[in-house]
């Protein structure tokens, strides 16, 4: 779960507002240019093809009188358009005539010239152009006799008025802020939702874990009952192997499975008869063999239950030792899991230091004695030195503690560890 939505949410919302902004923003930026051209280009057209009659009359029946009356309408042409050049061509390219405001003649200096191919064009071309600012057009218009047939052409260009440019733009500008605030709109609304939804979501993983935990407090007061009558020793050795995990720093996850496995430790003493599970006195040969079965009925339960299966480690491997002499497999070394090498001196120590059935218990000092003496043999000695360092007060705090008491402890570190609190 997240520690703190709010800011998670927040951080990522805002994310998102300026990715998405800059994305449909540059989207609308884009369609706003085609948008500028094509109105443009639509403008320059509409008046090219305004004054054609005077072209096709004049290259129809080409005379001098035609002439003038042509280069009076070209006059006229530049007066009421846009266009500040015009220049007209026959069908072998040939001008015939032209038409220039005062400012045209040095623009047209500044433009390349043109590809006579446009000649051949069969619609209007036009080519964009910026020049010290302004827009222009160069237009190249192909003019058709009544037939169809082509009889000349006319090169222009066309002067974009700035106000026409910049009333799109600001329209574009618009689009743009209407944009950035609907995706910051959507992102405020959705907030309250994800919220709720996450807090559903929360309810619901809290249940399932409070289940969980009751389900492991039934396994591990079943086994209690079967074995001991009493939950004490599972309290004792789960606090303690919380104590000792901490003090080597495991990670959450592993103080999780820790606290699981010793909980569950003896889980499969559950399928062993009473004769050998109650047995005042020292199991034979045949009867410690039924014994040692525990391990395997344990990890037959847990292993059916996913969410107890990070307590394996533990539930198969607590009776393994160090030098390989411990069952069932016979592990050495690290080849134990870290979380059953804690757990074998915690669950030993216990042992020692409480009441059994076949002897009684030991004093803290005799224990402790015979713990170090097994260091390297059974223990894992870089575990067990930090344990017996912590002893003393471990097993003031721990051995004798009343069972409401350990349980009570014992809630404290389950909460801590298997909280799902955001
Ligand atoms: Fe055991």
């Amino acid at each position: 779960m997240i520690k703190n939505l709010h800011k998670w949410l927040i951080l990522r919302l805002v994310l998102a507002w300026i990715v998405l902004s800059l994305v449909i923003g540059s989207i609308v930026q884009y369609l706003g240019n085609v948008r500028v051209d094509n109105h443009i280009m639509d403008m320059a057209k509409n008046e090219a093809t305004g004054h054609t009659d005077a072209l096709i009359a004049y290259l129809s029946a080409p005379s001098p009188p035609a002439l003038s009356v042509l280069n009076s309408r070209l006059t006229a042409m530049l007066k009421n358009s846009n266009f500040i050049a015009i220049e007209l061509y026959d069908a072998a390219a040939k001008k015939i005539t032209e038409a220039f405001e005062p400012t045209a003649r040095e623009v047209d200096k500044n433009l390349s010239e043109h590809d006579s191919g446009l000649a051949d064009a069969k619609g209007i071309v036009c080519y964009k152009l910026m020049l010290w600012g302004e827009t222009y057009l160069r237009v190249f218009a192909p003019i058709n006799n009544i037939n169809g047939a082509n009889i000349g052409y006319l090169e222009g260009i066309y002067h974009v008025p700035g106000e026409t440019i910049s009333n799109i733009k600001r329209q574009t500008l618009w689009a743009l802020v209407l944009v950035v605030l609907a995706i910051l709109v959507t992102g405020l609304a959705m907030y309250p939702l994800i919220i709720r939804l996450n807090r559903a979501l929360f309810d619901s993983s809290h249940n399932l874990m409070q289940s969980n935990i009751g389900l492991l407090a039934v396994l591990g007061s079943a086994i209690a009952k079967r074995d001991s009558d009493t939950n004490v020793h599972n309290y004792r050795v789960a606090l303690y192997a919380v104590c000792l995990g901490e003090k080597m720093r495991l990670s959450d996850t592993a103080m999780q499975g820790l606290i699981k496995g010793a909980f569950l430790h003896d889980l499969g003493k559950i399928a062993i008869s009473d004769a050998v599970l109650h047995k005042p006195a020292k199991l034979t040969y045949e009867e410690f063999e039924v014994m040692k079965t525990h391990v395997k009925h344990g990890e037959d339960i847990v292993s059916s239950y996913d969410w107890l299966k990070d307590a394996l480690d533990v539930v198969k491997c607590h009776h393994e030792k160090y030098n390989g002499s411990g069952y069932p497999a016979g592990l050495k070394g690290e080849d134990i899991p870290l979380n059953a090498r804690v757990f074998a001196v915690v669950d030993v120590f216990d042992a020692l230091t409480s009441q059994r059935p076949y002897k009684d218990e030991f004093s803290f000092g005799t224990a402790v004695e015979i713990m170090r003496e097994s260091l390297g043999s059974h223990f894992d000695p870089n575990v067990a030195l930090i344990f017996l360092d912590n002893a003393t007060v471990l097993y003031a705090d721990i051995c004798h503690g009343d069972e409401a008491l350990l349980k009570e402890c014992l809630g404290k570190s389950i909460r801590k560890y298997f909280s799902v609190g955001v």
